[in-house]
């Protein structure tokens, strides 16, 4: 975030923003949203809190998230397990460690995974994923959804994965503004704008659940950029979002602009206002509170929730590979196990007065919806 781009609106005007009409939400609310002082913060998420009551329910729902593999093809200037990171030890999960996380998540009644990895398309890989998922499903009986977070692949390739029993997938726009999404992908000809909106219309098309998201806070990022953001995720019907703040890894290009972001705190507070603002803008949407908000603050998560989310991805990767999987510095859950993770969990959830949707899918409210108008 360019701080001089920042200006914070003023008090009486603040007031206005907070009076608006929650069924007609304009660019210009958006915006208002964005730029509320801190002190006006709180009464923008008791309005979203509100409505997520009303729509969503105060539940939340665990995606037990498995990182499957640090190996990637792509070398998004952000990201520090980008494949120029020499640095980076690289792993894969074999058959066993995944499956066994998997039924982790089904004896502790998360109904929900998640596989997620660097991105790679060569047919060795995707044909490992898609044994993977017949076989969660067989050796779990049929109970947990799975999401998949594997990047962008062919139309096919999502068709056989579709064909094999994924039902969900996430795949992030970044940021919604092609001029923002250049400065942050190298123009080698393998990360193009163009290509990633194709990729959430091919998944649309072949009916998966679809989630996309982008990161809050980045330098050169303006207040307009992350209005585009949310119109974004609005225009394409998105039935989940995970969004958090960018937060910078020192072997990464984008390191080097650092001095442009806005320090920690008020990125986390952007995090917030833009999980509120969402859950205002698309009612009824599933929302998580990502793991990069609990990084900037110890109490993120638990705040994305009191503020909109209602889905957490409590990770059960083996211990072992987490330090390998640091997509940004500081991340959280990388010293606990799965079942630390999960006992401290329920602590934090329990502290936002929802409660956790045990043995439910959690289905995108949104998405079924949509498929019953
Ligand atoms: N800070 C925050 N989020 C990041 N991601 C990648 N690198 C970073 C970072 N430095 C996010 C991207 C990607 C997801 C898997 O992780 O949005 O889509
Ligand atoms: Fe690879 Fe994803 Fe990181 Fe980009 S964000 S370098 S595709 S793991
Ligand atoms: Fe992993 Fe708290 S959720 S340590």
């Amino acid at each position: 975030m360019d701080a001089k781009d920042f200006k914070y609106i003023n008090n009486s005007e603040a007031k206005k923003v907070l009076s608006v009409n929650v069924d007609n939400i304009s660019a210009d609310d958006l915006l208002g949203f964005i730029l509320l002082p801190e002190d006006k913060i709180e009464a923008l998420v008791n309005l979203a809190a509100k409505i997520k009551e009303q729509y969503v329910g105060n539940t939340v729902y665990y995606r037990g998230l498995i990182e499957y593999s640090n190996i990637c093809a792509k070398n998004c200037l952000y990201c520090g397990i980008r494949a120029c990171n020499n640095k980076v030890e690289r792993y894969e999960l074999n058959e066993d460690e995944v499956v066994n996380a998997a039924r982790f998540a089904a004896e502790h009644h998360y109904a929900s995974i998640v596989i997620q990895a660097g991105e790679r398309t060569d047919s060795l890989f995707t044909s490992k994923i898609a044994r993977l998922i017949s076989k969660i499903h067989s050796e779990t009986g049929n109970k947990l959804k799975i999401t998949l977070s594997l990047g962008e692949q062919s139309e096919e390739t999502y068709r056989l994965w579709r064909d094999c029993g994924a039902q969900r997938y996430l795949l992030r726009i970044e940021s919604a503004s092609e001029d923002l999404y250049r400065k942050l992908h190298p123009a080698d000809g393998k990360h193009s704008y163009k290509k990633r909106i194709e990729a959430i219309e091919s998944l649309r098309k072949l009916e998966y659940q679809v989630g996309s998201g982008v990161m809050i806070g980045l330098p050169f990022q303006t207040p307009q950029h992350l209005v585009n953001d949310l119109l974004f995720l609005k225009d394409f019907d998105i039935d989940m979002v995970g969004m958090g703040p960018y937060i910078e890894h020192h072997e990464t290009p984008l390191y080097e602009h650092r001095a442009l972001l806005l320090p920690k705190n008020e990125r986390f507070l952007l995090g917030i206002k833009m999980v509120a603002a969402l859950r205002i803008l698309m009612k009824d949407i599933n929302i998580a509170a990502t793991t990069a908000m609990q990084a900037l603050h110890p109490k993120g998560r638990e705040m994305a929730i009191v503020a909109g989310a209602n889905v957490i991805m409590p990770n059960i990767t083996p211990l072992k590979y987490r330090k390998d999987y640091l997509l940004y510095e500081d991340k959280p859950c990388t010293d606990e196990d799965s079942e630390k993770c999960l006992k401290c969990l329920e602590k934090r959830i329990a502290t936002t007065g929802n409660q956790i949707g045990y043995d439910s899918w959690g289905d995108s409210k949104h998405f079924t919806n949509r498929k019953n108008s």
